[in-house]
């Protein structure tokens, strides 16, 4: 009878051996140890043995059902584990940019307009000396406004202009000037710099209006800086990008934080969406400038009887809508891949 069950266990041990599957483990272990099987048919057999057969079966059959119990219970867990392995191994994403992505049009409509611009005049303003400037989303009243020389009773600082945070001292920045402030604290005179960016505002959209858009910030600021310098690089900057020498116009403008102050505009085609380019042309309002106020100057720590300089400011989706002739500035921000396709640039 001992006999029999070393045979049984050596017999068990090749089969568990050959198990590749989970159903597999689990039929050999009713074959083996189920109401019908080989233990069982042995245990049956000892109720016509002696007694002190019975007692040297018993308890080495007992001890053998716990052993095939347990290797049974390992082959399940080591199944387990090479079937994840196995899918992981299966499952690897491929991050990076390959012909083939490109052929699925993964990629198809390529760098947003609005992207595509900002390079083109960060590259136009690096190529005439200016460096690149970064500044925060989120800004605090100080470089928003305070230092910009925008009083507590301004109307951009109302709650239905601007996105503010619950502590009443946070808010999304309202406009790229907050770099101006950011980069007079960083810099020592003479400086030229730009700096893109998102800005954000409680506006009522439409088609020239949007709630989040895209400014381009410039400020020089050096010893003798005069009006001039300012015009010669603005339309520098609207020729490089038209292609063409564009007519400009100044017009008084006012901006606390600027005096005197201007608004440039450019004379366009307003596009008729029924006729393409329309015959109107008329002004478009693009980039507000001025001198530096001296109150600027000093809250960014630069002492304005010995400097003084310009700023400007840019809306980009503007100016995309101006050199594509689009009609409305909520199709930049639509997320239709078939009106950014047509701007298709990798
Ligand atoms: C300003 O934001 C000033 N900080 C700009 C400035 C900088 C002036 C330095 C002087 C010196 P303004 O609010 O006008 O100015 O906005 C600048 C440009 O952003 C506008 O000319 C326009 O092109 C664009 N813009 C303004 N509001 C929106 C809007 N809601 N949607 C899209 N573009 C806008």
């Amino acid at each position: 009878m001992l006999e029999k069950l070393d045979d049984l266990f050596s017999k068990f041990n090749e089969s568990l051996e050959s198990v590749k599957t989970q159903a597999e483990a689990l039929n050999l272990k009713s074959e083996v140890l189920g109401k019908k099987g080989s233990l069982s048919e042995i245990l049956k057999s000892l109720r016509d043995a002696t007694v002190e057969v019975k007692k040297a079966v018993g308890p080495k059959s007992n001890q053998m059902k716990a052993d095939i119990e347990k290797l049974i219970q390992k082959k399940l867990y080591e199944i387990e584990v090479m079937a994840i392995n196995e899918k992981l191994a299966n499952s690897k994403i491929d991050y990076s940019l390959t012909d083939d992505n490109l052929e699925k049009g993964l990629q198809a409509a390529g760098v947003h307009p609005v992207t595509q611009i900002q390079r083109e005049v960060e590259d136009i303003f690096i190529s005439m000396g200016f460096d690149v400037l970064d500044g925060p989303h989120i800004e605090d009243e100080w470089h928003n406004f305070e230092a910009l020389n925008i009083p507590e009773t301004h109307s951009a600082r109302d709650m239905q202009d601007t996105f503010w945070f619950k502590d009443m001292k946070h808010l999304l920045r309202t406009h790229t000037s907050n770099i101006q402030v950011r980069g007079m604290e960083a810099h020592k005179p003479p400086f030229k710099f730009i700096g893109p960016g998102k800005v954000f505002r409680c506006e009522r959209t439409d088609t020239t209006h949007e709630m989040c858009f895209h400014q381009l910030e410039g400020m020089m600021v050096g010893k003798d800086i005069t009006v001039g310098n300012l015009i010669y690089f603005m339309k520098t900057l609207l020729k490089e990008i038209f292609k063409k020498d564009m007519e400009v116009r100044l017009r008084p403008g006012f901006f606390p934080f600027v005096e005197p102050g201007f608004e440039l505009d450019i004379r366009w085609k307003k596009p008729d969406p029924k006729k393409g380019e329309s015959e109107h042309s008329g002004w478009l309002e693009l980039l507000p400038c001025g001198m530096v106020h001296p109150n600027v100057l000093k809250a960014g720590g630069i002492d304005p009887e010995e400097y003084n300089g310009f700023a400007f400011g840019m809306g980009l989706d503007r100016l995309v809508m101006v050199k594509y002739a689009i009609e409305d500035i909520r199709h930049l921000h639509s997320g239709d891949l078939r009106f950014n396709k047509q701007f298709s640039v990798l």
